[in-house]
């Protein structure tokens, strides 16, 4: 095929698959069936590796559309068959254990000439990269091990994956390794969205799966990945072509490919053991996070003879690190209040480096905690870092205690509203029972609500801050009924920033109902409790009517969750929140018992094109709960083109051909009941945007 008949192909096969995905998923009546558009678009993403400048992002080969999220595709990402299941490897913290596993593999190998090949265990996200006569031709996620996301077009931006190989390599093969965030970038990364006001990753691990993920990829080579390649597997590349897994990794060196740094080859136990004791140490000045080492057997026919359980396999193993620790002085102690009102004990200490990052506060959980560690003022503290953002005091070193030390007290009332602090049977906090007046309890409460993983609204500290001191929100339905000329009072803040704000409000009635649950801050109810309650009553109405029992025999409800769920849904303050809520549009009920608006759309079928005031997003979910149809392109079917600014020239071209009437998205908020609703005419006054 030349390169002229190649882009036409590409081009018809993308109008294909568009329009059958379409047919598909929109409008649940496929046309071809699942092997027929599968082998479309294998034949598409062939040609697009072989023509790359006709490859595209907007390509279905790379992109999944919005009206297929939730339909199988995971956050607009398209899951694919790992060729050969992505397995993990047995974890031990014990050195014993790695003996054992060093007898073991000799014994079940004796008399044969094998070798281990010590490697560091690096803290990332797993990656499978597929390599095509020399290119880069896919990147999975480890997935469940049998699909992963297809992140590809992320991984283009990852500066040291090469997209083009070097020398002569297999014609295709499967790299896997670990995309990781150096210590550099992930504290460039969370001071960045501290100034954003955005919630700050709590590790390296978790800021490198989410940048790997993010659905904007032109944001990810701003994030500073940085990958390292440690498998290959032996059936993807021929199980003659290498006689070990070193010689494999060397020869995929050669390509230009970035393997597994500072591996070593061991001949016994004890060289394995100086490998993890020299690296336990000298892994603290390493650029990027590492949580052990892995000991592989290095031989492959060795491999193949000891094989993989379901999960992992037996050739392998790894030793985790202990978590590190540092030595530093507590300053002083902060009480803070949480949203449940519970108060937390925070040591800030001298700053230390641990784990990479500088430490400088560490919580110390409780009055109970503090009593047991005995820590006072000037002490010297030993400080371990989990997975948790904020680190941990594990211990005092009495030997260098000053002198004139005294005990710290637990305070008696709040340290920020002065109510006397409670703490009920049980219970290892103390508790300032002024829910609905402490500002610490209130601020908490707004900050949860607007956080990412609940409604995921652009609020963060400093704006909660602003609006709760101006008296504009005290509660997450106030921040429903802003005003724009009271956003423009919030300091620093312009028409930019007033819109981005709106925008996110308006996106987060979109947010389904079990973060809706989640971000109501319901005392115990965390991400999977909500989702436990929501799939089982499907409704905030259903929860309302449940007795306690009826809670209590959720999956993973205990008494202490269904008496406080119980109690929340008959708070009358509470309920009056709840019915604000609803009004203000959020998702009061599992997808299918959506919340329907109005039935002002019913029978038409809208497509959106273009930008508006608020996000297309949120557009189309006002259509459907006005009882619209949403479709992504025009054809006889479209009742009209809801077309914005920058309005597609293709889509409006349609309408004029098939006659189609096209609505300017003032006539739009004209048909539907109340028109700027639900977020309020005050919210977004037209003429500002
Ligand atoms: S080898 C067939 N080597 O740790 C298993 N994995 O906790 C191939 N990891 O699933 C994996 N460093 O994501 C291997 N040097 C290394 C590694 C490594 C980190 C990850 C990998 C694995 C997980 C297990």
């Amino acid at each position: 095929m030349d390169k002229l008949a190649a882009k036409g192909r590409i081009e018809e096969l993308r109008r294909i698959l568009a329009e059958n995905s379409r047919l598909y998923y929109v409008e649940n009546s496929p046309v071809m069936s699942d092997m027929e558009f599968d082998f479309l678009m294998h034949e598409l993403e062939d040609l697009e590796s072989r023509w790359p400048e006709f490859d595209s992002e907007d390509s279905p080969t790379h992109r999944v559309g919005s009206d297929l999220d939730g339909n199988g595709a995971s956050k607009g990402f398209v899951q694919r068959p790992h060729r050969y299941p992505m397995l993990s490897l047995s974890n031990t913290y014990s050195i014993e254990e790695v003996e054992a596993f060093a007898q073991r593999a000799e014994k079940l190998l004796e008399g044969r000439n094998f070798s281990y090949c010590c490697e560091l265990k690096f803290d990332g996200v797993a990656i499978c990269l597929v390599y095509r006569q020399g290119k880069l031709f896919r990147a999975l996620t480890r997935g469940d091990g049998k699909m992963g996301d297809d992140v590809t077009r992320n991984a283009v931006k990852i500066s040291n994956i090469p997209q083009e190989l070097t020398g002569s390599f297999p014609e295709e093969f499967e790299i896997r390794g670990e995309v990781l965030m150096p210590y550099s970038s992930f504290d460039k990364l969370n001071s960045q969205r501290l100034l954003d006001e955005e919630a700050p990753f709590a590790n390296p691990r978790n800021a490198a799966s989410g940048s790997l993920k993010l659905i904007d990829s032109s944001q990810v080579e701003g994030r500073g990945l940085y990958c390292t390649l440690y498998h290959i597997p032996a059936q993807s590349i021929g199980e003659d072509f290498a006689h070990s897994h070193s010689e494999l990794l060397d020869k995929a060196a050669s390509w230009g490919l970035p393997v597994s740094e500072h591996r070593k080859i061991c001949r016994n136990k004890e060289e394995i053991l100086e490998y993890i004791n020299y690296w336990d140490k000298a892994r603290k000045s390493l650029p990027y996070p590492t949580d052990g080492c892995v000991i592989k057997i290095n031989e492959l026919d060795c491999q193949r003879e000891l094989g993989y359980t379901a999960k992992s396999p037996r050739w392998a193993v790894a030793y985790k690190f202990k978590a590190e620790q540092a030595l530093s002085k507590v300053l002083s102690i902060d009480y803070q209040v949480g949203r449940t009102g519970a108060v937390t004990p925070v040591a800030n200490l001298e700053p230390v480096l641990l784990a990479g990052t500088t430490v400088k506060r560490a919580t110390l959980n409780n009055a109970d905690q503090m009593a047991l560690l005995d820590i006072r003022i000037g002490d010297s503290v030993k400080v371990e870092k989990g997975g948790e953002i904020i680190p941990k005091i594990t211990g005092v070193e009495l030997s260098l205690r000053p002198a004139d030390s005294k005990a710290p007290e637990f305070p008696q009332f709040c340290p920020d509203c002065g109510t006397p602090l409670v703490k009920s049977e049980g219970e290892a906090k103390w508790f300032c029972p002024n829910a609905s007046g402490c500002p610490m309890q209130i601020k908490g409460r707004l900050l949860h609500f607007t956080s990412r993983k609940a409604m995921n609204i652009l609020a963060g500290e400093q704006t909660v801050e602003q609006l709760y001191n101006l008296g504009f929100a005290s509660c997450p339905a106030d921040l429903y009924s802003l005003t724009i000329s009271q956003l423009l009072q919030l300091e620093g803040w312009k028409q930019k920033s007033a819109k981005r704000f709106l925008d996110s409000l308006a996106e987060s009635l979109g947010v389904p109902f079990e973060r809706v649950l989640f971000a109501l801050g319901i005392r115990y109810v965390g991400e999977q409790t909500a989702k436990e309650l929501a799939a089982h009553f499907g409704s905030i109405d259903a929860i309302m009517q449940a007795s306690l029992e009826e809670l209590a025999a959720v999956k993973d409800v205990g008494d202490a969750i269904a008496g406080s769920v119980y109690s929340y849904m008959h708070s009358p303050a509470e309920l009056e929140q709840m019915e604000r809520l609803r009004k203000a549009g959020l998702k009061m009920a599992t997808e299918g018992e959506k919340t329907m608006l109005s039935n002002a759309l019913e029978g038409l079928t809208i497509v959106v094109s273009g930008n508006f005031s608020i996000s297309r997003e949120s557009l189309k979910e006002l259509i459907s709960r006005h009882g619209g149809k949403n479709a992504s392109s025009v054809s006889s079917k479209t009742s009209f083109l809801l077309a914005g600014s920058k309005s597609g020239p293709e889509k409006l071209n349609k309408c004029h051909e098939l006659g189609i009437r096209i609505v300017s998205e003032d006539e739009f908020w004209a048909m539907i009941p109340g028109g700027r609703q639900p977020l309020g005419e005050s919210v977004l006054e037209p003429t500002l945007f």
